[in-house]
């Protein structure tokens, strides 16, 4: 007899099912969008499709690149087969352009374009805002080896390359993005997602959002935004 798929966990825009082998989980790519540490929430028709699809492409092509990641194979429109990890408490953000809340937490100019990509680590934790922390909050709250937090700024950064290339090559500009990974038999695999929610991403001749910052920003079309870079990355969707 079959195991049923049990509801693992449930976040603010997909949520996790086991499955019948216990490694793999069921990855559903929801609706549900949120800003501001889930204070904003709306339900985007389609969304979920949307960033499945852009997420195996992604995941797929950074695979093919050297970079190991949990994506194991997408499963309908809006669900995919990924390996189960044990996530780190901890998001990974590089940045090519200054924007966001990196301005208003330094008080710096919008816009700077840095000529070595910015690195930053977060704490995983909504009722704190998701605070800035540093290498050594890692390893003394035992988030994470030091070994650990080497190899997520490299990855990081090398993920940064592949795809900042992949953007510019198709006349988008790849601002900033968020990525977690998770333990997987004694190594750490970029989990979670690479979608138009965690990323900054403008058009390059007009300048125009294409991301999230639709949504935060009430400047509507926001599916069919993440839809528009799709195409021009040459996603099928
Ligand atoms: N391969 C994986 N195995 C186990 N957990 C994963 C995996 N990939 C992602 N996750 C976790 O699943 C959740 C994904 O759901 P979602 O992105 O909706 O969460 P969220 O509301 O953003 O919450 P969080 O603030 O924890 O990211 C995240 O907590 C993420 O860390
Ligand atoms: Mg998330």
């Amino acid at each position: 007899m079959t195991k049923k798929s049990e509801l693992i966990s449930e976040g603010k825009a997909k949520s996790l099912y086991t499955t019948s082998n216990t490694n793999e989980l069921r990855m559903v790519y929801r609706d549900d969008t949120s800003a501001f540490d889930g204070k904003k929430k709306e339900a985007l028709l389609g969304k979920g499709e949307v960033n499945n699809r852009f997420n195996a492409f992604i995941m797929n092509y950074l695979e093919e690149r050297g970079v190991e990641t949990h994506f194991i194979r997408d499963l309908s429109e809006t669900e995919s087969i990924v390996k189960k990890l044990d996530m780190l408490p901890v998001e990974c953000v590089v940045r090519n352009i200054a924007t966001g809340s990196l301005c208003r937490r330094l008080g710096v100019e919008q816009g700077i374009k840095f000529d070595e990509p910015l690195f930053e680590f977060f704490l995983k934790n909504d009722d704190l805002g998701d605070p800035l922390i540093n290498d050594n909050h890692i390893t003394a709250f035992g988030w994470g080896t030091e070994d650990e937090i080497n190899f997520m700024k490299q990855k990081t950064k090398e993920i940064n390359v592949h795809l900042s290339e992949l953007f510019d090559k198709n006349n988008l500009i790849l601002v900033d993005y968020k990525v977690e990974y998770g333990r997987y038999e004694e190594k750490l695999l970029l989990g979670d997602e690479f979608t138009p929610d965690g990323c900054r991403i403008w058009d390059k001749t007009t300048g125009e959002s294409l991301d999230k910052d639709r949504f935060r920003k009430d400047l509507g079309d926001v599916v069919e935004s993440y839809q528009i870079v799709a195409h021009k990355l040459g996603i099928d969707i």
